[in-house]
């Protein structure tokens, strides 16, 4: 197979075609790719490159901006291939439908998905929050079916899309869609959790005291964080044992590791907390 960096040569001076060489993100039939400031002027040529290598993906759209504002989206502007942001993408089975540039969306926590998805248990009641267009829940139904899955989410495109994906995978009244904020629509909620999922992971912290009244006894809260790469536990540790206290909880981490890398001097990490009073 003819390689990326085999076609930026054709295309492009030398230089530029080796600093244009990156990793990019898949989601379905849309490239999602970085072009550095200096090689904007080549970014259609680019984008053909990748259509021309990857003959799956139809779309390729360049970064154009950070994650913003509280619906974390990251603004794209399709550089090459049709015109869209729309696409469907599948993981574990499940069929996830949304748009890139209106939803928050990354396929790099696929494994994190998984891992989660392998210790829920039959007849659980789970509170899916910050869910999204709903990934995680929609991974937990393809393997264990008859669960209840609460998937509160304040992106009003994002639960259009979550909507459309339980319809998809034919998941109705098994994942609950909820439009609002967590700490408003999670009090409505008559039934404790057997276990909460707590994807925010910049400001997940001010919603843990929630987590830890919502859970049942025995029960796991699934909380992300951004820690520092030298020492990415100890200040969420803190946190954790704050938390509780406040909410006259005890508790145990059964499980914490570094999910992935989130910026130069920071990681992204997970805690398993196991509510034990
Ligand atoms: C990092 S994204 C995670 C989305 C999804 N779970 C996933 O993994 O693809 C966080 C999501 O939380 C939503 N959000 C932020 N604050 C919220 C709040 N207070 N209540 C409900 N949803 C919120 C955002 O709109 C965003 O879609």
């Amino acid at each position: 197979m003819t390689s990326l960096r085999e076609v930026l040569m054709k295309k492009l001076p030398k230089e530029e075609a080796e600093k244009a060489v990156t990793s990019f993100d898949i989601i379905g039939d849309i490239a999602i790719i970085e072009v550095p400031e200096e090689l904007e002027h080549r970014e259609k040529e680019i984008g053909e490159a990748i259509l021309e290598v990857h003959k799956s993906v139809k779309t390729v759209c360049k970064r154009a901006g950070i994650h913003e504002g509280v619906y974390r989206i990251r603004p794209v502007k399709v550089i090459a291939g049709e015109n869209r942001t729309v696409t469907e993408y599948r993981e574990s089975g499940a069929r996830i439908r949304l748009d890139v540039s209106k939803v928050y969306f990354t396929p790099r926590l696929s494994y994190e998905r998984e891992r989660i998805a392998k210790q829920v248990k039959p007849g659980e009641v789970i509170g899916y929050w910050f869910a999204g267009v709903g990934p995680f829940g929609l991974v937990i139904l393809k393997r264990v079916p008859n669960v209840k899955i609460y998937a509160i989410e304040l992106n009003p495109e994002a639960v259009k899309w979550m909507k459309e994906n339980v319809r998809l995978n034919r998941v109705e009244g098994r994942m609950i869609p909820i439009l609002g904020n967590v700490r408003e629509e999670a009090e409505k909620i008559p039934e404790k959790m057997d276990r909460i999922i707590m994807p925010l992971p910049k400001t997940g912290e001010d919603f843990l005291d929630l987590a830890f009244r919502h859970v049942k006894k025995g029960g796991v809260i699934h909380f992300y964080y951004i820690g520092d790469r030298k020492d990415p536990f100890t200040r969420a540790e803190e946190i954790i044992r704050r938390k509780a206290e406040e909410t006259g909880s005890k508790y145990r981490i059964a499980f914490k590791r570094v999910v992935r890398p989130f910026s130069p001097g920071k990681v992204q990490v997970v805690f398993d907390i196991v509510k034990e009073e």
